[in-house]
């Protein structure tokens, strides 16, 4: 009998890639490919997670492999595998390490996922999503990068906090890179449609955005090895939840810039539509002169770091 069902491969069995595949195996979006360089650590999670299919109700396979054979015909391809940080560390300190890691993957993926959609979280976030797009040579539509939504999730619990109301109101807007030059906009982040400067002091928001950006070191700090997983692997979910069900939704993503927000040639963190062909349009928003500086400083930075430490 012909399989229907849609194909989701998660590179990288580690903390982030294992709790993206447990999210997705819950909200049964399609067959689950988790691969690994370590063949046994991807198969024995792969296996654990599918033992748990009658007690969280879900069904469709959920496999291990080093292969890339076994990802033939993805749909979407979450890419997680690579060093996270160690305190002490930026993302950028991954840069070396991490590249060569994306190139390896990605010219798997050319080769056996060419129709895919990437989704991509190795750290840093924003370069080693260029790098792919450079690797496989995918149209840019079809290579985006989680963080947007993480960097999003994350101010919104301190909104919610703040208010003392439920996130469930809360929708924050964080553009920019997944770092230190991240842009967190109170101006568009809202609870109940009610724009957060009519509703804390500025001191409030300010220590708001300042904990958002370093809301991933924060955590680097507490854990003492690896960083951050639940949240980063769910938000990475939910970007293959949207490509895969041609959700539309509208988030913050990493996309190639080609002259918005005065930005050229560079992945960075900007609000887009996504659905079955991946970024399908990257939303303009109209900045204020101090807003547009703040995210074309960010893209700066990282165009600086594409030639300086990755040679493009
Ligand atoms: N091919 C496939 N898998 C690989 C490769 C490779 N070439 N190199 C490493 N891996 C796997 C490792 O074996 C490991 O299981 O990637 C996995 C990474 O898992 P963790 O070390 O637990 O790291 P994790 O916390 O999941 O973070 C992964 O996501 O958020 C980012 O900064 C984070 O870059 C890091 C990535």
């Amino acid at each position: 009998m012909a399989n229907s069902r849609k194909k989701i491969a998660v590179i990288g069995a580690g903390n982030v890639g294992a709790t993206c595949a447990f999210v997705l195996a819950q909200k049964k979006l399609g067959d689950i490919v988790l691969l690994d360089i370590y063949e046994g650590f991807a198969k024995g999670k792969a296996l654990d997670m599918s033992q748990n299919g009658q007690v969280l109700n879900y069904d469709g396979s959920l496999t291990g492999t080093s292969n890339y054979e076994d990802i033939a015909g993805a749909d979407v391809v979450v890419v997680t595998s690579g060093f996270p940080r160690q305190p002490g560390m930026t993302r950028e300190d991954l840069i070396a390490k991490n590249a060569s890691i994306v190139k390896q993957v990605g010219e798997g993926i050319k080769q056996h996922a060419p129709d895919s959609i990437l989704v991509m979280v190795t750290n840093p976030l924003d370069l080693m999503t260029y790098h792919m797009q450079k690797v496989t040579g995918f149209p840019a539509n079809r290579v985006c990068g989680q963080a947007g939504v993480l960097d999003s999730a994350r101010m919104t619990h301190f909104v919610a906090d703040a208010v003392g109301c439920s996130e469930e109101d809360v929708q924050a807007m964080v553009l920019g890179g997944h770092g230190d030059t991240m842009v967190p906009l109170p101006r568009f982040t809202t609870v109940g449609g009610i724009a957060i400067t009519h509703l804390l002091d500025e001191d409030t928001i300010e220590a708001i955005c300042q904990r958002t950006a370093s809301g991933g070191g924060e955590i680097v700090k507490l854990l003492e090895r690896g960083s951050a997983f639940y949240a980063p692997g769910s938000a990475a979910a939910i970007m293959a939840e949207a490509v895969l069900m041609d959700r539309k939704r509208l988030i913050p993503a990493s996309a190639y810039l080609t002259g918005e927000y005065g930005l050229d040639d560079v992945y960075i963190g900007v609000p887009v539509i996504l659905g079955a062909s991946g970024i399908e349009r990257i939303i303009q928003l109209e900045l204020s002169n101090e807003e547009l500086s703040s995210l074309q400083k960010s893209g700066n930075f990282y165009k600086t770091q594409l030639t300086e430490l990755l040679g493009y």
